[in-house]
């Protein structure tokens, strides 16, 4: 039988994603049995200055997925990480490594990984566990909570914002402009009758004017966050531009944040729905941690997919793609994939091995930052079970409208006040 991959049965399509999760993953178990399948991109919403794209091929399976992002010579990220061809005034804001193919993306992955290394993470994660102190401080007494917002949006930002010496007083402003990027497609977010385009870009704008003066004030100094690093840094005799430090950090804080924040509150959601895997986690919190994290972040899949785009002719899993085919790498579907998980619908905490593509695939776009969120995710239900034991989601997740972040806008939570 034909798929019917129109309307909100497409998986570029915001509204796919708002609807339960059993039909969400009937719907992707269908196009896996399938294979690779070509689907249309969806009208810009009305006010969207843009033309509807050609559309491209949904890749749903592990094995293809692998294949490609190990294959960057082949297939490109640098026409568009998303469906939709964005208007080039984005470039500006939204033009750091993710959307750039090698030598270019090597030369600013090295420039930035000095802000990733096991010394840098050690002395973040310090202050991790005491922004985890604080967010639990503020709703213990309480007794319940929206747990996005009070909880698992709070602690990613923060930590972006200290990787990068923000002012504390900027935080609220980037967590607002981030929404608006990210959610931009969620009406929560930004009206359908406004202009969503300006709405991004000034968002963008923003965040750029507060990291270039961030930048400027890090100019010859010695201070350990890694604005200042990166400003100072020098690779064969190269220098970042305050551009390209001010679109490193929107990348960052967009990559950074939601992909956490989601992490943790489909972690709740999950834990909440399996109590006996809960019991599991709780009884012997680090000897589960690891393998917990890695099963939330499978079965969350924070980024529901990242685009290629094909540089030359070629064939995949037998289909002829041509040069300029976007393809859809659907990480989602590929974390379900019933030839590389028996029971991919469990979540299961003890889950060994798990070889997921939460984070991409292997190759050069790999996440930067997954040893941070590890450790994020892993220092927040540390401290939700030692302070709120009996946490729990007290009602449905409210999903967010979008086909490219697996997100959680809001989840009502309860637990015993504690002091
Ligand atoms: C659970 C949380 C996270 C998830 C699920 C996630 C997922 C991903 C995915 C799927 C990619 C793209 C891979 C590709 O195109 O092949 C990526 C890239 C990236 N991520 Fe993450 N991420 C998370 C957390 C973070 C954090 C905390 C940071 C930094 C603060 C970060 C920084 C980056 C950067 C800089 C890239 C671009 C790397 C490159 O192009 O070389 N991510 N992430």
């Amino acid at each position: 039988m034909a798929l019917d991959l129109t309307g909100v049965r497409n998986p570029l399509h915001g509204q796919f994603w708002v609807r339960p999760m059993a039909e969400i993953e009937d719907d992707l178990a269908a196009i896996r049995s399938v294979g690779l399948v070509f689907i249309e991109e969806p009208k810009p919403d009305p006010g969207v200055p843009l033309p509807q794209g050609p559309g491209g091929w949904f890749v749903s399976s592990q094995e293809q997925i692998r294949e490609i992002s190990k294959s960057a010579e082949v297939y490109s990220s640098a026409r568009g990480v998303t469906a939709i061809d964005s208007p080039p005034e984005f470039n500006e804001f939204f033009g750091s490594m993710i959307s750039m193919d090698d030598p270019r993306h090597a030369r600013l992955r090295g420039l930035v990984s000095p802000g990733f290394t096991p010394r840098m993470l050690k002395k973040l994660e310090q202050s991790v566990d005491v922004q985890a102190k604080v967010i639990i401080d503020e709703i213990a007494e309480r007794g319940e909570c929206d747990f996005v917002l009070d909880v698992a949006a709070r602690l990613p930002l923060q930590i972006v914002c200290d990787l990068m010496g923000i002012p504390q007083s900027e935080v609220d402003m980037v967590f607002d402009n981030t929404n608006i990027i990210l959610g931009a497609g969620d009406p929560e977010f930004v009206a359908p009758e406004d202009d969503i385009i300006g709405a991004i870009l000034s968002a963008g704008g923003e965040l750029a004017a507060l990291m270039t003066e961030v930048a400027q004030s890090k100019e010859g100094k010695n201070d350990d966050d890694l604005t200042t690093i990166l400003v100072n840094a020098e690779v064969d005799g190269e220098r970042l531009s305050h551009a390209e430090v001010a679109s490193f950090f929107i990348l960052l804080v967009v990559a950074g944040n939601e992909t956490t924040r989601n992490a943790i509150s489909w972690g709740l959601t999950y834990l909440t729905e399996n109590p006996d895997q809960r019991a599991i986690w709780q009884d012997d919190f680090e000897g589960v941690a690891q393998t917990a994290v890695e099963e939330i972040v499978r079965l969350a899949s924070p980024v529901s997919y990242m685009r290629r785009s094909a540089l030359i002719d070629t064939t995949l899993g037998g289909q002829r793609i041509r040069e300029g085919d976007k393809l859809f790498l659907n990480y989602l579907s590929a974390n379900r994939d019933e030839s590389v998980y028996e029971d991919p619908y469990v979540f299961d905490v003890l889950r060994d091995p798990n070889p997921h593509l939460g984070f991409g695939g292997p190759g050069p776009h790999f996440c930067l930052g997954a040893h941070l969120a590890r450790r994020e995710i892993t220092v927040m239900f540390r401290q939700l079970f030692n302070r709120l034991p009996d946490i729990r989601a007290s009602g449905e997740p409210v999903q967010l409208a979008s086909s490219f972040i697996h997100g959680i806008k809001h989840l009502p939570a309860t637990f015993s006040p504690a002091r």
